[in-house]
């Protein structure tokens, strides 16, 4: 693909420790690809700066819910990250994805609530999955997740890259 100065960049920034996460920005990141005129970059939240946000365009926030909060390393990249790219990323859309155990709504919340303070423009109400893992061992345990939560992941994706490629966002 031939990107130029004014192709535009969807930036998908996440943390997964069992892989659910990885797989639903993955999925995310597919259903993007399908808009040629979109440069999708996939980031792990500890690989990620706010030069990264900065050069991009619109975003996608993937993260587990663990303890009731967004995952650490999310958290580490939102507090490196949040007052040098204040108020130079006002109006950009972005979407959550969030995987959890049974919950997701306060790590949804946290994300909902830095984007507030970044001016976002939220495109969709935040993706939940629930793995409806219980005990220690399931929740430790490599995840798979479903091929309908992973379309509609690949279905956000799409949606904003597609919102971006003609300037609805
Ligand atoms: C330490 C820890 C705390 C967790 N706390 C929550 C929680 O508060 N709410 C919830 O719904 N799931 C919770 N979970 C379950 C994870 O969200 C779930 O396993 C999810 O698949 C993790 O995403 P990942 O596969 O991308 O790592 C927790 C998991 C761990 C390891």
């Amino acid at each position: 693909m031939l990107y130029t100065e004014t192709t535009k960049t969807l930036l998908i920034v996440y943390h997964s420790m069992t892989g659910g996460t990885r797989q639903m920005v993955e999925a995310a990141a597919r259903g993007a690809a399908l808009e040629p005129a979109i440069r999708t970059r996939l980031l792990p939240a500890r690989a990620a700066d706010a030069s990264d946000l900065l050069e991009a365009d619109g975003y996608i926030f993937g993260t587990p819910e663990n303890l009731a909060a967004i995952a650490g390393l999310m958290k580490d990249f939102f507090d490196r990250t949040y007052y040098p790219a204040l108020d130079r990323i006002n109006g950009r859309p972005y979407a959550t994805l969030i995987c959890a155990g049974s919950d997701g709504h306060n790590a949804a919340r946290q994300v909902e609530r830095i984007a507030t303070g970044w001016r976002l423009k939220a495109i969709a109400e935040p993706l939940i999955v629930c793995t409806h893992a219980q005990t220690p061992k399931a929740i430790l345990a490599p995840k798979v997740i479903r091929p309908d939560d992973l379309k509609r992941c690949e279905e956000l994706g799409a949606a904003l890259a597609v919102g971006m490629s003609i300037g609805m966002f």
